[in-house]
């Protein structure tokens, strides 16, 4: 394992200098072994004609190595810490030979990058940077070489032998030494970098389709899992279909193989990882079945199926030129896998459905990012780690900047950049300013081309922006004109922000909650026929044509990642609420409303108020329940309060017992007062046969779920037992995760006795599906706190048989589910939530940096707590931080935490 040997490297993306070689073709071969794996590398490689004549210097990490050739003969090298540098290769520009022979260790991996074993099973990870755990190389995304693969291993144990490409010769191996041994050879016909090369050798077996796309060619497409796994992988494989199908569709990309294949594995630190041909996938986003897996479940498997398989052409055909580009791939991909799911709804209301979700996860996940230690911009300009750079800016905030460009373009110019990007750039290694430039070039009218470089401060920018609006109604002149103001908080290394460019979906409601025509004075301010584009610190649109004042609705769709000020009254929230032809403002609305009253009741003086909500509120959450059109699936999201870490967030100081103790008033509250609407919801959503796969189907479970939890909650108040014996009922008859789990949920989360019962009866039936137990533990470790009572049930937890602290899934079904989903139960005010926590960072260091690093996180926003919070969680953070053999990855998030 590599750890800081002395002051850590800064790494920053002016510093990017062109490779002084390159890499044209690497001939791998493997003689697989857990304990000793050989690796041969003969690469074919000349000097950069554009770069000064210097030494090649070759990355390397934990690894062994026992030659060095050059166009075979022996040459002269010496090692710069891992660096393996060679200093007297051919003069001039020719191609010359260079072969290293070196070997690992993969069944001692236990940081999941590189080549390791999981159950038997060899698995590769590269990305970003575990190409050089495997060899000796220019580890670096804008090298790109053709890949020769041959795996050799013993057959009976490992009978499948994959590699990206295609499969060109296998056989027996012969010879002394050979017996019982096999080998395969793999040629990737697609040039690429190194963090896409992947190999897997197992006991596995395959659910395969063929599919002929549009240009006539056909395709096997494949699921690889373990042999018991095989049942599980319909859903995977039909997701990938269709995955093929949209790009082809959608964006006019064609899979450009003969054979792609995925493979699940249960140990993995991320989702999944598109590997060129061969993406591997934690068995999370591959594996389900009706018994096993939940709604949520199913829709995560096709996104992640479809994310992968969409960087076939965003990431692996255009690659990034270096890893500060990484929002290049990642935003995209993220923006496609987000389109390619709202492709697949049948309603509008499903579409909207996924897009309040995606925004959800935006705005508990990546505002509280923007807004602390960790903050960067979608491109970051220096990091230490760039594992730590995974990030929800990266992904998801970098998906909106995606977003806002086709919104500034339209759906077609955005498909004619996409097309200008792929004439300029396939087979490059490229940066964000080549996408944008591209989709603003194929777009020479619009607001994006004329203001790109105001644009652009979206990737160089960190910090979410927040756009102040105040709408002023001028009876005698019938005009209605709203004032938008920008502003963004100081980062981390960057104090003062220009401008950004923000588009704001806006519409003007009448007193009947209907859309007023939009007429500006300006008409040209207006794109797309309801869009303003802010991009001064402060600008005016006057609207023409109004008699009565309007109830302004704006941001509509979420147009873009900012937060929104606006003083719009109570009134005006529950008209738009009740009206709002926009579905995700209409959410918007209720979740404003529930905020407001949230805040009130944290911000009061004195014992928070054990009833925050009042009749109006009540009433207009009644009237979305009982809503004789909108669909289940909206009813659920609308009714679920705004999180805690979302309401954090909107505190300058946060005490985040207080924030619980009122959410969970109000949860009450809710289920008491709608108790008549909850038994009414459960009874009209509850009987829906078998589990259609459906969205509809889905949202009726969702709501069926939370009428479930909201009665058992009432039945805690009041000692009514019918209801929580009606959900242990439900919990044993269930006919599918999705309703199983949820009665389960139910019952633990509003702290029945029957809970104990059930998780004793759930973990019995499912004691042999370790994605099951996933959820059983996570369940627990993230239940609504009770009087401290959560942690000495994670600790518990921990010592439980089936808990494994190396298996990143297990891991972070406890740990992640406490400290960074559960803030009620985490922050205690004797600190043992903190004690706890780095604890677990510093141990789980040791043998896996990247789990530890991402766990490091639950801390960032310390610096808002109350005290005695506040000095707990930063002498936690500092007792970490004074750990001498920390990774670079927990190094680089504790020492950003306290900094000032
Ligand atoms: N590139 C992967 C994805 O987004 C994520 C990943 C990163 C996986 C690093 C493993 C390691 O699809
Ligand atoms: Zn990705």
């Amino acid at each position: 394992m590599t750890f800081r040997e002395g002051p850590v490297t800064i790494v920053r993306r002016e510093d990017y200098a062109p490779p002084p070689f390159w890499i044209d073709t690497v001939d791998l071969v493997f003689d697989l072994d857990p304990a000793k794996t050989r690796v041969l590398n003969r690469m074919r490689l000349r000097r950069n004609p554009d770069v000064a004549p210097q030494a090649l210097r070759l990355d390397g990490e934990d690894l062994n190595l026992a030659r060095v050739l050059v166009n075979g003969a022996g040459t002269s090298f010496r090692m710069d810490g891992q660096t393996l540098v060679l200093e007297n290769l051919p003069e001039g520009n020719d191609p010359f030979e260079l072969e290293i022979f070196t070997t690992c260790a993969p069944e001692k991996n236990t940081q999941l990058m590189g080549l390791y074993v999981s159950q038997g099973t060899f698995f590769t990870q590269c990305e970003a940077e575990g190409f050089r755990r495997i060899t000796y190389f220019l580890d670096r995304p804008d090298v790109m070489a053709s890949y020769t693969v041959t795996l050799r291993a013993d057959k009976r144990q490992y009978p499948v032998l994959l590699s990206n490409g295609n499969l060109v010769e296998s056989g027996d191996l012969e010879g002394p030494g050979n017996e019982g041994r096999h080998y395969a050879k793999w040629v990737d016909p697609h040039r690429k970098p190194c963090y896409l090369f992947a190999l897997v050798a197992g006991n596995l077996v395959a659910r395969e389709q063929r599919v002929v796309s549009r240009s006539g060619r056909e395709h096997l497409l494949q699921v690889y899992v373990r042999q018991g796994d095989l049942g599980k992988t319909e859903h995977a494989l039909s997701s990938l279909v269709k995955s093929v199908i949209w790009d082809e569709a959608r964006f006019g990309l064609s899979l450009d193989l003969d054979r792609f294949m995925i493979v699940a594995t249960s140990d993995f630190n991320m989702g999944a990882m598109e590997n060129k041909g061969l993406n591997i996938f934690n068995t999370k986003y591959v594996l389900a079945s009706q018994a096993t897996a939940t709604d949520t479940d199913y829709a995560n498997i096709e996104s992640v199926v479809g994310h992968e398989y969409f960087h076939n052409w965003t990431g692996n055909r255009i690659t990034c030129r270096d890893w500060f580009q990484l929002s290049l791939k990642e935003g995209l991909t993220v923006f496609r896998d987000q389109e390619f799911s709202m492709d697949l709804c049948t309603t509008p209301s499903a579409r909207a459905v996924k897009r309040i979700e995606d925004v959800r996860v935006l705005r508990t996940a990546q505002f509280p990012e923007d807004a602390g230690p960790m903050a960067h911009p979608v491109r970051p300009d220096s990091y230490v780690e760039i594992n730590n750079f995974y990030t929800v800016t990266v992904y998801e905030k970098g998906a909106e900047v995606v977003r806002m460009m086709q919104t500034l373009v339209g759906r077609e110019g955005f498909r004619r950049g996409m097309d200008l990007y792929f004439q300029r750039h396939d087979g490059q290694a490229v940066t964000c300013d080549d996408f944008a430039q591209a989709i603003a070039d194929a777009n020479p009218d619009s607001e994006l081309a004329r203001q790109l470089p105001v644009f652009k401060r979206w990737y160089s920018q960190a910090g979410t922006p927040r756009v102040q609006a105040r709408g002023e109604f001028d009876a005698a002149a019938h005009t209605y004109t709203l004032t938008l103001t920008q502003s963004c908080p100081p980062t981390p290394g960057q104090a003062d922000k220009q401008p950004f460019l923000i588009p704001v979906a806006v519409g003007l409601l009448d007193a009947h909650g209907r859309d007023l025509p939009l007429q500006l004075q300006d008409a040209a301010a207006l794109t797309h026929g309801n869009t303003l584009v802010l991009s001064q610190a402060s600008q005016q649109f006057v609207f023409t044509g109004i008699d009565a004042e309007p109830v302004p609705s704006l941001l509509r769709g979420f147009s873009a990642p900012v937060v929104l000020a606006m003083d719009l009254s109570d009134a005006q929230l529950l008209h738009l609420l009740a009206h709002d032809s926009d579905p995700f403002n209409r959410w918007e609305a209720g979740q404003r409303l529930a905020l407001r009253r949230a805040l009130a009741a944290i911000q009061a003086d004195g014992a928070p108020a054990t009833e925050p909500l009042d009749a109006g509120f009540i009433e207009g959450m009644r009237a979305v329940l009982r809503h004789p059109t909108l669909d289940a699936a909206f009813k659920e999201l609308a009714l679920t309060l705004p999180a805690e870490s979302y309401i954090a967030e909107q505190l300058d100081v946060v005490d985040p017992q207080r924030v619980h103790t009122v959410r969970e008033a109000m949860r009450r509250q809710l289920a008491l007062a709608l108790h008549a609407d909850w038994v009414w919801a459960y009874e009209e959503h509850h009987d829906n046969g078998a589990a259609g796969p459906g969205a509809l189907s889905a949202g009726r479970r969702a709501l069926t779920g939370m009428a479930l939890t909201m009665l058992c909650l009432a039945a805690r108040e009041t000692n009514e037992p019918i209801w929580p014996g009606r959900t242990y009922q439900r919990f044993k008859d269930a006919g599918n995760m999705t309703d199983r789990f949820n009665a389960l949920s139910a019952l633990v989360s509003s702290g029945q006795p029957l809970a104990a019962q059930a998780l004793e009866r759930f973990h019995a039936m499912f004691k042999d599906e370790a994605l099951v137990l996933d959820k059983w533990f996570a369940l627990q470790a993230g239940a609504p706190d009770r009087g401290g009572d959560i942690l000495p049930r994670v600790r518990q937890l921990l010592t439980h048989p089936d808990f494994h602290l190396r298996n990143p899934n297990r891991a972070r079904s406890v740990l992640f589910s406490y400290c960074s989903a559960n803030p009620g139960a985490f922050h205690r005010p004797d600190a043992a939530g903190y004690v706890f926590w780095s604890e677990k960072v510093v141990e789980i260091d040791a043998f896996n940096p990247q789990v530890a690093a991402r766990l490091a996180r639950a801390l960032d926003r310390w610096k808002k707590l109350a005290e005695p919070y506040r000095s707990a969680a930063r002498e936690a953070i500092a007792r970490v931080a004074a750990k001498s053999d920390l990774s670079n990855d927990v190094h680089e998030v504790v020492t950003r935490a306290l900094a000032d």
